[in-house]
Parts: C-alpha cells; structure tokens; sequence
C-alpha cells in the first residue's frame, strides 16, 4: 500500500491528505488553509511547511498539484497565482524551502488522472475531457486513458479576455452571478470546448460540480453526456499524491 501526503496549491485555498494512492483515498484528515493573499512563493511556503507539519511529513517526499503549467518541475504560467512563481524551479524552490523531493503537476491533470483513475472516468475509453470549476478553471484530457499534459482549456479567449473570467465558480461568485446567469455562461464555454475536442465524456470536476444535478443541470445543453465528478474537490490532492508514487517507482 502506498500512502503518499498530496498536497493542492489553488488560487483560493491550499489543502493535503495523506492518500492510499492505490485505493484513492484519504487515510488522514484533509488539511486546508487559505491561500495567501499576495500568493508570492515565500507566503505560500509558510503554509506548505505549516502542512507537512501538520501531518508529520517532514523531509519525506510528496506531490503538489500546482494552478500552472508545469514542465519538468519548473513553472510557466501564474494566471490565478503571484506572478513572481513565473520560471521558478518548483523542484529546487521546494526542496531548498521544506527539505522534500516534490514532484510536481499542473493541478487539474491531478485531479484528472485521479478521477479517471478512481472516479467517473474509469474504464472509459476514447476522448475524456475534465475541467476543474474553481477560481479559474482547469482542463484534463485523456484519450484511450492517456493524458495529454498542460492543456488550459480555461485560457480559449472569449469577450474581452478568456472564458475562466466568466464561466469558474470563482466568476460565479465574484460576480454575484445568479445560477441561471452563470450556467449560461458555462453553457456556452462547454459548447465550444465540445465543438473543439468532440469528446466522447465530459466530466465536470471542482467543489461546485457537486451542485451540477441540483443547481445548473437544467441551464446546459451539450450534445455529449456530462457527469459530475465522483471525487470533487478531493481529487486535485489524490492525483498529487499519484504523481509522487508514479515519479518515485520510475
Ligand atoms: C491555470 C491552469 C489551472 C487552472 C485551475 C488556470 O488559470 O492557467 O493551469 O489548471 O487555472 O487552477
């Protein structure tokens, strides 16, 4: 059995658990602290080192969901995060700053392999589309199971700037927006992600997912099938805890 900490670093909080990676569950309580306001690496790294305090966790490794692209552990992209993450050496800046070999992944295909892994998307084949409602909003996509890494489907450009302004739950509540006006927006972002990719399952993911059958359902209109996640907010920190076991039994 494994048992890995994950941790999930998003734009509002950040949150661990231990996970049995194997079963996909947590075998610790979730831990979860606002994300600093500004998110800059050093206020972030407080709350990062209070964590693996919290679950005793010192120096051991684990893996971390970042709101970024993330190739080879270095961060390319800071749209929901401090600026100052741009470029940096998430791999040495973490090491340095906990003493921990971490292994990085852009946090939406960690909650996406998660949920394929355990979830709604298990055993499905052909094109499987994730998209994380959040402060932003985040895109995982699979085909025949296999990722393909660092998409930003919340970045398509729409109105004045990109779809994540208007259709995350973060748009919903920053805009007081009722559920009718927000699930016609998200209506129309789900349109066309399903125009671009034609996927054969989307799969709604991030807390608000859990409100999808009683809340919005009823404002969206797709011609593929569209399920809530099985493993809501929950699923960014086990697919963190995944990408450590995978990148340590290399
Ligand atoms: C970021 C993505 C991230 C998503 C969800 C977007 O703004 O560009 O990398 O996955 O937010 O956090």
């Amino acid at each position: 059995m494994a048992e890995i900490l994950g941790i999930d670093v998003g734009g509002t909080g950040i949150k661990g658990a231990i996970v049995d990676t194997e079963k996909g569950e947590f075998i610790s309580k979730k831990i979860k602290y606002g994300t600093p306001k500004p998110s800059t690496p050093e206020s972030v790294m407080v709350v990062i080192n209070q964590l693996i305090d919290d679950m005793n966790w010192r120096g051991k490794p684990f893996g971390c969901g970042f709101p970024s692209i993330i190739k080879e552990g270095i961060c390319h992209s800071a749209a929901n995060i401090d600026k100052g993450w741009m470029n940096l050496n998430l791999s040495e800046y973490f090491k340095e700053h906990t003493g921990s070999d971490v292994t990085f992944v852009n946090d939406a295909d960690a909650a996406s392999v998660a949920e394929m892994t355990h979830g709604k998307g298990k055993g499905v084949m052909g094109t499987v589309i994730l998209i994380t409602l959040g402060t932003g909003i985040g895109s995982g996509i699979f085909l025949n199971g296999k990722l393909f890494p660092n998409s930003e489907f919340g970045h398509l450009l729409y109105k004045k700037s990109v779809f994540e302004h208007y259709a995350s739950n973060g748009a919903r509540k920053r805009k007081d927006l009722s559920w009718k006006e927000w699930g016609k927006e998200l209506n129309t972002y789900l349109n066309h992600v399903d125009l671009l990719i034609s996927p054969d399952l989307i799969i709604l993911g991030g807390g608000v997912s859990k409100y999808f059958d009683t809340k919005f359902s009823q404002y969206i209109d797709v011609n593929t099938k569209i399920v809530h996640a099985a493993m809501g907010n929950d699923a960014g920190i086990t697919g963190a805890a995944m990408a450590c076991q995978k990148a340590s039994s290399l």
